[in-house]
């Protein structure tokens, strides 16, 4: 039966309640909805809007259903119009009068704002973790292979050298800045609306920083109409959390691409990689396709979200009710996502030689060639990179690279080389020396891995 009975005189049409309907996604806030309940009923005993023993009887019939549900006693009810209702309706059925008395002051527009502030603020803190879990990986692994050289790229050619632990670790720093933007949203989703009623506040003389407090909400809103309709917070969220997957996606791409047997540059474990049904001999990276694969359905939660919230007067409208199932499928998508993906990293095998004879191809220190001759020759880089140029042009044509070409060969493009080019160029020096604040050096990568891991272990 309808909480709103009254006015009606006929049953919702079967068919029409199931449209109507929430309950199938929002009955995941049950806890937050009895939670954010709890604290009502306190703040009415409190205020003397009720009863002090009315308030007892609520809470304690409110957390009896609580426990009935944790434990499967009680079945949510799949008819039901939404989460709030069937709890309102089943405290009424186990107290009484006194269960009638809860909804006093309140609406479901402020309790439904209420309730998935709450699951968020849950939610994001539990992603955080995650997202901190794997940064740890990425770090740890960094100063494992801080000297393992490999080429860097550019329009996917390869272009200087860097080591393996310095790439990973740029993969560290995005989701360094997406923790902090996980963070930062939080002063947003931290504010209590409860109090705005349906749209226009209360003439209940309401404690609303008392409701903030029993539910450890840094602030309350201000506008109750603002506070009954802003969904800033959930596209917020699913903002930051589609820059988490648009990370993992290129992090994904890459391993991809390094199990392929054009680079095989890693492998992945057994235990994280799939087999063909027909071609025996493959091996694929299946997770990291999915979560590239993923990472777009993530993008539609929150361009759902955005033209869903496009134009909407105020306050409250039933078009809200879908915010819940495009940010709750943001944020399963990515904890699912980063689930299989962080023991993959944990436990893949890095081929550092392959990355290396990778690296001792293509010419990656041709750059080093021409700042030889800055740096020894005195010789104005301009015309040090057209220098080089000719020698790459004379490798490519004999079939050879930088470091085999004969001394002679290189005298007769420019008469200044000695046979030091050769140390100049070499791939540990190359990467050794671009110590520069923020590049590839073994020290300088294997320095910023314990400064981030140090880091992660302050915030806890
Ligand atoms: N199920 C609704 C939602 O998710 C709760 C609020 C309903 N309010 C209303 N006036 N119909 O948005």
């Amino acid at each position: 039966m309808k909480l709103w009975k009254g006015r009606f005189q006929k049953e919702a049409d079967p068919k029409t309640n199931d449209f109507n309907s929430s309950i199938s996604f929002d009955s995941r806030m049950y806890q937050e909805d009895i939670e954010g309940s709890m604290a009502h009923a306190a703040m009415l005993g409190e205020t003397g809007i009720i009863e002090k023993n009315e308030c007892e009887k609520i809470i304690a019939g409110l957390r009896e259903i609580l426990s009935d549900i944790g434990s499967g006693k009680l079945q949510i009810d799949a008819d039901a119009e939404d989460i709030h209702t069937f709890i309102e309706a089943e405290l009424t059925e186990r107290i009484g009068d006194a269960g009638k008395r809860l909804h006093t002051a309140r609406s479901r527009n402020d309790q439904v704002a209420l309730d998935l502030r709450m699951t968020l603020k849950k939610e994001c803190a539990e992603i955080k973790g995650q997202i901190k879990a794997f940064i740890k990986v990425l770090a740890s692994k960094a100063i494992d292979y801080s000297e393992a050289v490999m080429p860097g790229y550019t329009h996917m050619q390869r272009a200087q050298p860097i080591t393996f632990g310095h790439h990973l670790l740029a993969y560290a720093e995005m989701l360094l800045r997406d923790v902090e933007r996980l963070d930062d949203s939080l002063k947003r989703i931290d504010i209590l609306p409860l109090g705005s009623g349906a749209l226009a506040g209360t003439t209940y003389p309401i404690d609303r920083e008392l409701s903030a407090k029993l539910l450890g909400f840094s602030r309350v809103s201000m506008n109750s109409l603002d506070g009954v309709s802003d969904r800033d917070f959930c596209i917020e969220a699913a903002f930051n959390i589609s820059l988490v997957m648009m990370h993992l996606s290129r992090f994904c791409e890459e391993i991809i691409l390094w199990c392929s047997w054009e680079f095989k540059f890693i492998e992945l474990d057994d235990a994280f990689s799939t087999g063909s049904s027909i071609m025996p001999q493959k091996k694929n990276p299946d997770i990291a396709e999915l979560i590239r694969g993923k990472t777009g359905r993530v993008y539609g939660d929150l361009i759902a979200l955005l033209a869903m919230m496009k134009s909407l007067p105020l306050a409250y409208n039933k078009d809200m009710q879908e915010d819940k199932e495009a940010v709750f499928d943001a944020i399963d998508t990515l904890k699912l996502c980063l689930t299989p993906l962080i023991p993959m990293v944990e436990t893949m095998k890095v081929l550092t030689e392959n990355m290396r004879s990778a690296a001792a191809k293509g010419f990656i220190n041709a750059t080093d060639c021409a700042d030889y001759l800055v740096a020894e020759k005195n010789i104005p880089f301009r015309d040090a990179y057209k220098i080089t140029g000719e020698l790459v042009a004379l490798c490519i044509e004999k079939d050879t690279t930088l470091e085999n070409l004969p001394l002679d060969e290189y005298k007769k493009v420019c008469a200044d080389f000695d046979e030091r080019i050769y140390g100049f160029i070499s791939l540990d020096r190359c990467v050794r020396e671009r110590n520069s604040l923020g590049g590839p050096a073994p020290e300088n990568v294997r320095r910023e891995a314990k400064r981030i891991l140090e880091g992660l272990d302050e915030q806890g």
